[in-house]
C-alpha cells in the first residue's frame, strides 16, 4: 500500500469548519476503502488563527502547509476582525499561503450540474450544460504588487495605492497551465485582460499570443477585453471553454461564474505550484464560497463546494482521476435525487443541512462502491 498522504485541514471561520467537518468524513472513508489514505494534521488559519495564535497565519502552520501533500482550506474572514490593521486581517494568511507556496494557478471549474439548471438565476437554455474552466493567476498583479499602502498627504487628504504589476515569466506559467487544461478539454483558451487602458493587459496579451505560437498552436486562441468577458459569461457563457486571466480580473470574473452554476455554495477550487522534480507540487484546494458569517454555525452550509474541493485533491495532487470521479458522481447523484441545501433549494422546497448533505454524499460513495 503506497505511503499515507499528508493533508493540512485549515478550516478557518465563519461557515469553514462546518463544511470541513463533511470533508474530514470524507477523508475517513477513503482511509477505510484503503485505496489511499491520509495522515490530516488540522491548524488555524484566518480570524481563528489571529484569536488562537496571534497571528492571521503562524510560521509553524506555514511550515506545516509546505511540508503537506496537499492543504484544504474552509474560508477566512468575518465581521469580528474588519476592524483590524490591513497586515493583521484574516485574509492576510490566505495570501500568505498562496504566495509563500508560489501557487500562482488558480483552477476554478464552473459546471452546471443538470439537477441545478433552475437554482440559476440565468434562464434554463443559458446554462444547461455548462462546464467551463477558470484559471485565475494567483501570485501577482494588484494583490501584491509594491508599492501600496494608504499614505496622509501635506494638505491632510489622504492617498491610497496598489501595483498592478506582471512579469514575463509570470503571465507565461500561467498561460501554459491554462493551455495545457485546454488541451485536454475543447482545445480552446479565452485570454481576458484590458489591452486597451493598461500596460500590463498589453503584455499579458503579447506574452499570451507568443506562447501559443511557440507551443500551443493546436489549441484554438482567443483573446478579449474582461469587461467585455464578464458581460459575455452572463449571455452566452457556452462559448467559453478555459478562462486565464489575471489575479483581480479572476476574483471577479470566477465569482460571476459561480452563479451560472445555481450557487457560490457549489464551487470548488485549485491552486497549484509547480511540480519539482519527483513530480510533486504545492498545493492548496479551497471553496470559492467565503465565510458567510449570516449563516455560519447554523447547519444550513453548503458542503458541497468543499467536498468537489477535496475531489480536485484527488486529481491534481494525488493522480487519483478514478476517486475524483467517484466523489463527482456521487455528488450528481445526490443533486439528481432531489436533496438541497437552501442556497440551491428551489422557493418552497424541502432543505437540508450541512451534515445531511455530507451524509447523503457519503451514503452515494458507499453505494457507487459497492
Ligand atoms: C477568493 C477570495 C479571496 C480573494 C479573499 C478571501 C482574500 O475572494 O479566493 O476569491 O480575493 O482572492
Ligand atoms: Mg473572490
Amino acid at each position: 500500500m503506497p505511503a499515507n498522504k499528508k493533508l493540512l485541514i485549515l478550516p478557518g471561520d465563519g461557515i469553514g469548519p462546518e463544511v470541513m467537518a463533511e470533508v474530514r468524513r470524507m477523508v475517513d472513508w477513503f482511509d477505510r476503502r484503503q485505496a489511499v489514505s491520509f495522515d490530516v494534521e488540522e491548524d488555524l488559519v484566518g480570524g481563528a488563527a489571529i484569536d488562537g495564535h496571534g497571528a492571521p497565519l503562524a510560521d509553524a502552520t506555514m511550515e506545516k502547509a509546505m511540508a503537506a501533500d496537499a492543504v484544504l482550506l474552509g474560508a477566512v474572514g468575518g465581521p469580528k476582525w474588519d476592524d483590524l490593521p490591513f497586515d493583521q486581517k484574516p485574509e492576510r494568511g490566505l495570501l500568505r499561503l498562496r504566495k509563500e507556496m508560489d501557487l500562482y494557478a488558480n483552477l476554478r471549474p464552473a459546471i452546471c450540474f443538470d439537477a441545478l439548471v433552475e437554482a440559476s438565476t440565468l434562464k434554463p437554455e443559458v446554462v444547461s450544460g455548462l462546464d467551463i474552466m477558470i484559471v485565475r493567476e494567483l501570485t501577482g498583479g494588484l494583490y501584491f504588487g509594491e508599492p501600496r499602502g494608504i499614505e496622509e498627504l501635506p494638505d491632510g487628504t489622504r492617498r491610497g495605492v496598489n501595483t498592478q504589476v506582471y512579469t514575463t515569466p509570470e503571465i507565461e506559467r500561467v498561460a501554459r497551465v491554462a493551455f495545457e487544461l485546454a488541451r485536454k478539454r475543447s482545445g480552446r483558451l479565452c485570454s481576458a485582460e484590458k489591452a486597451n487602458v493598461m500596460e500590463t493587459g498589453v503584455l499579458w496579451r503579447q506574452e499570451v499570443t507568443r506562447v501559443h505560437a511557440a507551443e500551443f498552436t493546436d489549441v484554438e486562441l482567443t483573446h478579449m477585453y474582461a469587461d467585455n468577458c464578464a458581460m459575455q459569461l452572463v449571455r452566452n457563457p457556452k462559448q467559453f471553454d478555459v478562462i486565464v486571466t489575471d489575479n483581480m480580473f479572476g476574483d471577479m470574473l470566477s465569482d460571476e461564474a459561480g452563479m451560472l452554476t445555481g450557487s457560490l455554495g457549489m464551487l470548488p477550487s485549485a491552486s497549484l505550484g509547480d511540480p519539482d522534480e519527483t513530480g510533486r507540487r504545492q498545493s492548496l484546494y479551497e471553496p470559492v464560497h467565503g465565510t458567510a458569517p449570516d449563516i455560519a454555525g447554523q447547519g444550513k452550509a453548503n458542503p458541497l463546494a468543499m467536498m468537489l474541493s477535496f475531489a480536485m485533491m484527488l486529481r491534481y495532487s494525488l493522480d487519483l482521476d478514478a476517486d475524483a470521479d467517484l466523489v463527482e458522481t456521487a455528488v450528481k447523484n445526490v443533486l439528481d435525487a432531489g436533496t438541497r441545501t437552501a442556497d440551491i433549494a428551489a422557493p418552497g422546497a424541502e432543505t437540508v443541512s450541512t451534515a445531511a448533505m455530507g451524509e447523503a454524499v457519503l451514503a452515494e460513495l458507499d453505494k457507487l462502491a459497492a
